[in-house]
């Protein structure tokens, strides 16, 4: 113990290494025991206070994860309807979509006689509609009479493309390869939870001349007949040459999307409704600006916002 005091006193100079000597001793200096510098107990201790600290970290985050799932349902989201991210008004959609190589681009054009060209088309389709195809539908889905209220919780009305689809069916290309006829094309409202259209009546339609007479008619001799429970859908051109160029529609399986389907409860099996809109005799070799517009007293249409309404534009060579 004296010695080493004796020794303490003096200030010696430490031998000058080498860099490789200095790094070995770094590594290992067998003088002190230390390993990278710290000697094992103090390697003990400062793994101790990690393993402690990150584990208090861990617990701290798992259960502040475990309360904020507490305030979760898995099937159905917090935020509902207009107090929700995507709102209370849906948005429209229609299928097939143009190539992802052009996000921008709407424009569903073709050469009905090139079957190369159309097959691109018929194809999206197809995928499409490989849910609603299904053979082996889920247990919850049940066939309902249309415009009927609700189905029980839990609970879907079936969307079967039946024969009476025709010709927007697989079989007949979807209308694509028609030398006359046009294609057809498949409207779907977007899915919002717990939503629930406000159906039009005779009592409830629009003063201006924001809805046509032509559907206000419509609607009158719909809610004659107790057929008036749906989202109303109409396509039209969107300028005078559109107008005459679009030629008929028909709306297929109906004019719209009715009651049955709604409200959207995240059910298992369930699927939107469609409306497939066939094109039956469109002018051939010019641009058709179109727009759809789907009907309900609580559906606001807002082209910029994408709301209620969509739009594309139709050429077939
Ligand atoms: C659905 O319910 C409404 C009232 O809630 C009723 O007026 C209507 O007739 C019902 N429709 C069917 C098809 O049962
Ligand atoms: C029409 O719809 C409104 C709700 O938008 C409802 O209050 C009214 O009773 C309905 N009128 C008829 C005749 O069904």
């Amino acid at each position: 113990m004296a010695d080493k005091q004796k020794v303490s006193e003096y200030y010696t100079r430490p031998p000058t290494l080498g860099k490789w000597e200095s790094f070995r001793q770094f590594l290992w200096n067998s003088e002190t025991g230390q390993f990278l510098g710290r000697t094992g107990a103090s390697w003990a201790k400062i793994l101790l206070f990690y393993l402690i600290f990150y584990s208090v970290l861990a617990g701290f985050f798992a259960a502040m994860l475990a309360v904020f799932y507490q305030t979760l349902d898995a099937r159905k989201p917090k935020w509902q309807l207009s107090s929700s991210l995507i709102g209370d008004n849906p948005g429209l959609g229609f299928r097939p979509m143009p190539p992802e190589s052009n996000v921008e681009s709407t424009l569903i054009w073709y050469k009905s006689s090139d079957k190369g060209n159309v097959q691109y088309w018929q194809n999206q389709l197809k995928l499409f509609l490989t849910k609603y195809n299904k053979d082996n539908k889920l247990q919850t889905v049940e066939p309902c009479t249309p415009f009927q209220n609700a189905t029980a919780p839990g609970k879907v009305c079936d969307v079967s493309m039946t024969k009476s689809w025709h010709p927007c069916l697989e079989e007949t290309g979807f209308g694509f390869e028609d030398p006359k006829g046009g294609p057809c094309i498949f409207l779907k409202l977007n899915k919002i939870y717990n939503w629930v259209p406000e159906y039009y009546n005779s009592s409830n339609m629009p003063n201006d001349n924001t809805m046509s007479e032509h559907l206000k008619q419509d609607i009158i001799n719909a809610e004659a007949a107790n057929e008036h429970r749906l989202v109303w859908v109409t396509c039209e051109g969107e300028n005078p040459a559109d107008k005459e160029n679009i030629g008929t529609l028909r709306y297929i399986p109906y004019r719209g999307f009715m009651s049955q389907y709604f409200p959207f409860q995240n059910q298992d099996g369930y699927l939107s409704p469609l409306v497939a809109v066939h094109f039956e005799e469109p002018k051939r070799g010019v641009l058709i600006n179109i727009e759809c517009k789907a009907w309900a007293k609580n559906i606001h249409h807002d082209r910029a916002d994408k709301r209620g309404s969509v739009h594309f534009e139709l050429m077939i060579d």
